[in-house]
């Protein structure tokens, strides 16, 4: 008796809930806005992941920028990027495909694929990649600033903890270590770089 009336009363109020804090990560559909709304500079802020594979770069990246320009093909990304890898500052080359089929950014490095990424639905000024065909939740936050807005780390870090992933997980990069394009000057400590 009392477990029908549970039941009765439980089952309306399971089919209502879902859980209110994590919203969903919704990718975004490409369309032929998609690259131009990429293009241009970077600031990788801050990754999380339990992937082992990704785990060494995600720990030695101390600070990275990195800017899309057009590649060879109309579906192709050219990126460019300085990146200080625990003491060092390192620029690379590489590439990344937008495939519009199924809304998937597919990073190449000498020809080797290194990664597949959906974009989710965010900011225009912040481009969070979930990392796909990996056997463990992989999301990263880039903004067009090194200096995301609390309430934007906050969003960010609500869909990490809905993907189970904990600040164990999470790796940050700091402004501190900014890392210029070669042939500028460093400038002071305390200063924003503006790169270009
Ligand atoms: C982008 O796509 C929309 C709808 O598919 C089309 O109307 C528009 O002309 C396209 N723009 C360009 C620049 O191709
Ligand atoms: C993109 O990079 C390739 C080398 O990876 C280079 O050959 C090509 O000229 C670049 N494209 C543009 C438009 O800069
Ligand atoms: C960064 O430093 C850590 C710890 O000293 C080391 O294990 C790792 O190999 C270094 N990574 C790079 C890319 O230098
Ligand atoms: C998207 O399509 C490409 C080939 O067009 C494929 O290699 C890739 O695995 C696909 N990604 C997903 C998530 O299905
Ligand atoms: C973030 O940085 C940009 C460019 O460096 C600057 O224009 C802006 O005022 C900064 N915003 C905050 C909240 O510090």
């Amino acid at each position: 008796m009392l477990a029908t009336i549970t039941l009765l009363l439980g089952l309306p109020l399971a089919l209502a809930t879902e859980p209110p804090s994590c919203a969903p990560l919704i990718p975004i559909t490409f369309d032929n806005t998609t690259i131009p709304r990429l293009l241009g500079q970077w600031f990788y802020i801050v990754g999380a992941t339990r992937y082992p594979p990704y785990l060494p770069e995600l720990r030695a990246a101390k600070f990275s920028a990195f800017s899309f320009s057009p590649g060879s093909r109309e579906d192709e990304l050219n990126v460019t990027e300085f990146i200080r890898l625990n003491e060092t500052c390192v620029g690379r080359n590489s590439k990344v495909q937008v495939l519009q089929e199924n809304s998937t950014l597919v990073h190449v490095d000498d020809n080797q694929v290194v990664s597949m990424a959906t974009l989710i639905q965010s900011n225009k000024d912040l481009l969070i990649l979930n990392h796909i065909n990996i056997d463990s939740p992989s999301l990263s936050l880039s903004a067009r600033t090194h200096n995301v807005s609390k309430e934007h780390m906050e969003e960010f870090k609500a869909h990490l903890h809905c993907l189970g992933l904990t600040e164990e997980d999470t790796y940050y990069t700091s402004i501190k270590d900014s890392c210029p394009p070669s042939g500028e000057k460093t400038g002071e400590g305390d200063a924003d770089p503006q790169l270009e």
